[in-house]
């Protein structure tokens, strides 16, 4: 969620990345013990007992030889705090102390005010109330609410009246602030400014980072509208937030699972059984863009939905969507029209954390609805079966996942899974997130020659061909390779044949990419003595592996045209050929 307003120019986010210490940042979250030019310490990102992660202070990266994560210092930020790119620019900016340009204008209209004074304001005016309210902590208190998970998630209380809050900010917080925060509204009759909340509980709705975005207000009068949540503003979108995330986010990434509930009292109710890695959304459908961030703290998600048709709705919805970004699901069971919260209270907290821990597999659980046993003795039966099955399967990211769902599936449709297989197999899963690659704790001893060509070219110290002599990106064959290697070349080439920084070629490439990963590897692993070998060799030897490739793949083409009697085609083929012969040879004689 883009936290504000502020304009993202070229310079701000060099001044940026000029400025941000990685060290820094990575020390906040973990103890770390210099090692050579390295600080090694344990991953913040994920829950590890002997240290793995590594910073480099002077290439300004890190890598995590557990997990195999890496980038540089903003995506270290970013993957900490669940900062979207342009709040990472914003709230390092401050830290490090790079002027921000104005807010944007809006063009022709007023500023857009900052809402984050009026909205801290309110809440701690809506905890003081709580504060002196008896009738309200009577309520909490009748719902088994603990005072310290009270505290802690900021729960206040908007008072009965038409204007408390105002009389108690205004003018402190200029009206129109808190008429943008969605706090207060004005009369359509008497053109009076009143406060939008009265009477209710107030949960705080904060961003990953902490950054407070608004309300969700539960009635204690029976309103008909049992919530009411704080307007929809530049920063606060319903579909973008998840309620809870800035304090679960540790406990999700230590434990890589995260449960996801139905609103503010699941929450709480499934912290206080012991959940911490506990987020919800807010009376919405999860959305996509949920998911994704969700995945970039967890990779296994447990969907805690109410146990009544609207939960088992909403839970076929989600599926899909978690599953397409790389998670894997398991679903709690609460029982017949339970939520969480309401678990909790009439059964006890241990019931809460055991549906939780217990929760089974979903896509399995899915397989079994969608295929019933009946099913072989219809054909149509069957086909309608096999139909939403594979939909549902090739929203798995993982193949492997994908062909273990499958084979149980078709074991239950009676039907061979190559047929299955043939539907949903063929996305392979290069987009999938790189989430732990378990078992890898020191530098891999082998590295392929595209890699090792990477690693040179990055961080090697031996003079760089001129930019026309280095060999055109086709010679990578592995995807991630190539686009590194494109980017190096794009660098060098635009700055004027002056080798690029590491960090510069790291910060060329979407940020959330296996290339990054996959540099900050390289990088960090740092030359392996054995395999050294030079940078002119190791390219040599891949453009001879393509000139090859190109020459068998070159020769089928001839035959088929040949074949088809296609002569101008013929001829167009017959002299590339000679062309990747001489090349060739050339190279061999070197
Ligand atoms: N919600 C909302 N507006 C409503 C009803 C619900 O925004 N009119 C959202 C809230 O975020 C709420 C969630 O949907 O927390 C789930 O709704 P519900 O199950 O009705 O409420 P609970 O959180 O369970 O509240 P309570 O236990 O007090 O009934
Ligand atoms: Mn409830």
């Amino acid at each position: 969620m883009a936290l504000s307003n502020i304009q993202l120019t070229p310079q701000l986010v060099q001044a940026v990345r000029d400025v941000v210490d990685i060290v820094d940042i990575a020390a906040e979250h973990t103890q770390l013990r210099k090692s050579g030019r390295r600080q090694m310490g344990r991953c913040p990102l994920h829950r590890e007992k002997t240290p793995s992660f590594s910073v480099d202070p002077v290439q300004g990266l890190f890598y995590c030889f557990g997990c195999g994560r890496g980038g540089d210092a903003i995506k270290l930020h970013m993957l900490l705090s669940g900062d979207d790119f342009p709040a990472a620019i914003e709230t390092l900016a401050r830290r490090y102390g790079v002027p921000l340009p104005p807010p944007r204008q809006q063009r022709g209209g007023p500023r857009e005010p900052d809402l984050e004074p009026a909205l801290e304001a309110a809440a701690q005016f809506f905890v003081d109330a709580l504060n002196r309210s008896p009738e309200t902590q009577s309520y909490l208190e009748r719902r088994q609410m603990p005072q310290e998970l009270v505290e802690r998630f900021g729960v206040g209380y908007a008072p009965d009246g038409w204007t408390n809050l105002l009389e108690a900010l205004h003018p402190r917080i200029p009206l129109a602030d808190l008429k943008a925060a969605g706090l207060v509204g004005i009369s359509q009759k008497s053109g009076k400014y009143y406060d939008r909340f009265r009477q209710r509980l107030m949960f705080p709705i904060r961003a990953a980072s902490g950054r407070l975005l608004g309300f969700g207000g539960r009635t204690l009068a029976d309103d008909k509208a049992k919530y009411i949540n704080s307007h929809e503003t530049a920063a606060f979108r319903k579909g973008y937030v998840l309620y809870g995330l800035d304090m679960a986010k540790r406990a999700i990434r230590e434990s890589s699972t995260a449960l996801i509930v139905e609103g503010y009292f699941d929450v709480l109710g499934a912290v206080a059984s012991g959940v911490d890695a506990t987020v919800a959304t807010m009376g919405t459908a999860l959305t996509e863009d949920q998911a994704r961030l969700l995945s970039r703290f967890a990779s296994d998600v447990v969907v805690g939905y109410d146990g009544d048709e609207a939960g088992e709705n909403a839970f076929r919805r989600v599926l899909p969507l978690l599953l397409s970004q790389g998670l894997t699901v398991r679903r709690a069971r609460f029982g017949e029209n339970e939520d969480p919260d309401s678990l909790r209270t009439s059964a006890g907290p241990d019931v809460v954390l055991r549906a939780v821990t217990e929760a089974e597999d979903a896509v399995l659980m899915e397989l079994e609805r969608l295929i019933p046993p009946a099913v072989h003795q219809d054909p149509r039966l069957q086909a309608r079966a096999g139909k939403q099955v594979s939909e549902l399967l090739q929203s798995v990211r993982d193949s492997i996942l994908r062909y273990s769902y499958s084979q149980k599936a078709s074991e239950r449709l009676g039907v061979p899974v190559e047929i299955l297989w043939r539907r949903v197999g063929g996305k392979p899963d290069l987009e999938a997130k790189s989430q732990a690659t378990e078992g890898r704790t020191g530098p891999k001893l082998v590295r392929s020659l595209e890699e090792q060509a990477l690693q040179l070219l990055l961080a090697g110290d031996e003079e760089l061909p001129r930019v026309e002599e280095l060999p055109s990106p086709d010679v990578f064959l592995i995807p991630a390779c190539r686009n590194i290697y494109r980017a190096f070349c794009d660098l060098y080439r635009d700055g004027g044949g002056s080798r690029p920084a590491a960090k510069e070629v790291v910060a060329s490439v979407p940020l959330d990419s296996a290339e990054v990963d996959q540099m900050a590897r390289l990088l960090l692993e740092g030359s392996i003595a054995d395999e050294a070998k030079g940078l002119g060799v190791a390219l040599g030897q891949l453009s001879r592996r393509w000139l090859q490739q190109r020459l068998r793949a070159l020769s089928g083409e001839i035959s088929e045209a040949q074949r088809a009697g296609d002569d101008d085609r013929l001829r167009v083929l017959l002299e590339e050929k000679t062309a990747l012969s001489r090349a060739l040879h050339r190279g061999r004689e070197e």
